[in-house]
């Protein structure tokens, strides 16, 4: 008999996580023993918790706020864009002999894949604007600049803390040609091809932090929310003639290249991602 390798999803709250239920369909639709679960870590407690979860014989985690940053410090490998983040949401369990630990951080990955491939988007030569300067938008900012647009603004009510993202990544942006900079949210600039949101603005309920100026007809406009949490922008940015996209796709296809690290195997992410939609969509009020 087979028993399956164990994963699970780690943060604190953790039970609204749909990871689970993606892994489930990749291990499904790609023939995988993959049993994946989710793990609630204490606040102040999240390095015993995970090296218990590992020394059960567990193969690797997802690793969801507010511990991406722990989650880096933990491993004693990790990949190019996990060490630009300084943030991971997915750990592998490598053996000392092999290595130990990797941390890798596919949330850039996924939301570059959702813009380019399920939106049908290109990134390249484009101007895109990347609202937030925390964990989640500086954990996408270097697969982004790898996409080659021509420019992309981070713009954050902390202006000190874009600064110091953007210095980080100065050196890879310069190596791809892209021209980064930060701005506050009184100036991010106007007219961008793609704007991301990466604030924590609509979970606080307080709208939209910058003028419909940063739009023009047929702007993408991603949240990466999704559900009720993401409708206030998804809202404001079909108003103003913007394309609104929520942060589903970026969701699935994160998981997939975490699936991929892990058993070697790339899922589908199409049947899944309308699967996902399908109960996105019932859960909503109407
Ligand atoms: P996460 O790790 O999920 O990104 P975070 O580190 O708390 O969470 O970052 C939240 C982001 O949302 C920050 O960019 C924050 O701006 P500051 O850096 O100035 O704190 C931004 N944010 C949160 N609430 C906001 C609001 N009401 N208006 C504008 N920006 C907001």
């Amino acid at each position: 008999m087979t028993t399956a390798d164990r994963y699970a999803v780690a943060g604190n709250p953790v039970e609204h996580s749909r990871s689970p239920l993606i892994h489930a369909r990749f291990a499904e639709q790609t023939g995988q023993a993959v049993d994946y679960g989710r793990l609630l870590c204490p606040l102040d407690d999240f390095k015993a918790h995970i090296q218990a979860f590992a020394a059960s014989g567990a193969k690797g985690c997802n690793v969801t706020v507010p511990f991406k940053f722990e989650a880096f410090e933990l491993a004693t490998r990790r990949t190019p864009r996990a060490e630009l983040a300084q943030a991971a949401n997915t750990l592998r369990f490598d053996a000392q002999a092999d290595g130990g630990w990797l941390a890798d951080n596919t949330d850039g990955i996924g939301l570059v894949r959702d813009i380019t491939r399920n939106a049908g988007v290109p990134l390249a030569g484009r101007r895109v604007l990347l609202l937030g300067a925390g964990g989640a938008s500086a954990g996408v900012l270097g697969p982004l600049i790898e996409a080659r647009p021509a420019e992309i603004v981070m713009a954050n009510r902390t202006l000190e803390k874009a600064k110091a993202i953007v210095d980080r990544h100065a050196e890879w942006a310069a190596r791809h040609g892209v021209q980064l900079s930060a701005r506050s949210l009184q100036d991010p600039g106007e007219g961008f091809d793609v704007f991301i949101n990466g604030t924590a603005a609509s979970l606080a309920g307080s709208g939209v932090p910058v003028g419909a100026q940063v739009l023009k007809p047929g702007t993408l406009a991603l949240d990466m929310m999704y559900g009720p949490a993401a409708q206030a922008f998804l809202d404001w940015a079909r108003a103003h003639g913007a394309t609104p996209r929520d942060g589903l796709g970026m969701l699935v296809e994160q998981a997939a290249e975490a699936f991929a690290l892990w058993r070697g195997v790339q899922p589908d992410t199409q049947p899944v991602l309308a699967h996902m939609r399908a109960l996105v969509d019932a859960a909503q009020p109407h």
